[in-house]
């Protein structure tokens, strides 16, 4: 059973993988990447992530090295090829850096073959039962590009371990005090009945299940409304929820020593995460 990763072409061990220590995103961060969740062999909402991948490629002025069903095919082969190591539940990881230059020079030499690597691991949301997590609030520290899916990662790590350090699951972050994020989830809140989030824009990533949930909720009559949330109304809400496309929806049933709601998972949180399971297994 060899765990098999895509790397410039080829389809190698991913003991054997390796880059030159003069790639860009090694040295710089310059690149970006996707998580795509795959359920029973197929990936989920994989022209989205492509998508975004594209616009995240566009802002940082690189071309995409495939087309859109280039990507598919080697995404598809991924899977496939890792079906008896991860199973068939997997989340597939991809990143593209504008590549390997000359020397360490913060200017580039020239257009240069992006470096791109296509991994698998093993996927477990959704298997399990929902499960009540807290968040810890911390100021958003990150740069000013929150919607580019950039490998520059290191305030979120920083930010999701000092959470873990204190025995928080996530950190929830805001910039003098108007929500923007989780460190790698979109937030949701529900306060008399009405289902918020901040609205898209440069503070946050635009997630792929952020607007799916958005579908689901118009759909069975739930109207979302996407405006600047207050730290104040998110702890005073009746129920909050992060997502992402690994943790799917996790609810938060405490933020620090607060704790929302009656502290016990909220039913429209339960609704929208049957809706979501509902919807994945119409399409498996
Ligand atoms: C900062 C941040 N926001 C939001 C998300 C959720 O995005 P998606 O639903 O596309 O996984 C992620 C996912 O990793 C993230 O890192």
């Amino acid at each position: 059973m060899t765990d098999t990763v895509f790397l410039n072409g080829d389809y190698v061990a991913k003991a054997n993988a390796k880059i030159s220590v003069l790639d860009r995103g090694f040295l710089f961060a310059d690149g970006v990447y996707e998580v795509i969740p795959v359920y029973r062999g197929k990936p989920f909402r994989v022209k989205e992530h492509l998508n975004r991948l594209f616009d995240s490629l566009r802002q940082i002025n690189l071309s995409s090295p495939y087309s859109e069903s280039q990507w598919l095919e080697i995404i598809t082969r991924v899977i496939v090829k890792n079906l008896n190591v991860h199973g068939d539940n997997q989340s597939i990881y991809l990143q593209v850096t504008r590549g390997i230059d000359s020397d360490r020079q913060h200017t580039v030499s020239g257009p240069l073959p992006a470096t791109v690597l296509v991994m698998a691991s093993k996927l477990t949301t959704g298997e399990s039962t929902l499960k009540g997590e807290k968040a810890t609030l911390l100021e958003d520290i990150r740069w000013l590009h929150c919607d580019i899916k950039s490998i520059a990662l290191l305030a979120n790590t920083l930010l999701v371990n000092q959470a873990k350090a204190n025995g928080f699951d996530e950190a929830i972050l805001h910039r003098q005090q108007w929500l923007t994020e989780g460190a790698s989830s979109n937030v949701f809140l529900v306060n008399n009945g009405q289902v918020l989030t901040p609205p898209k824009s440069q503070y946050i990533l635009g997630g792929i299940t952020r607007d799916l949930i958005i579908e689901l909720c118009q759909a069975s009559g739930l109207e979302v409304c996407q405006r600047r949330v207050h730290i104040k109304e998110l702890l005073d809400a009746d129920e909050v929820w992060i997502c992402s496309s690994t943790r799917e929806i996790s609810p938060i049933i405490a933020i620090d020593d607060k704790i929302i709601g009656s502290g016990r998972i909220g039913a429209t949180t339960r609704r929208m995460a049957a809706a979501l399971q509902a919807f994945k297994s119409e399409l498996l």
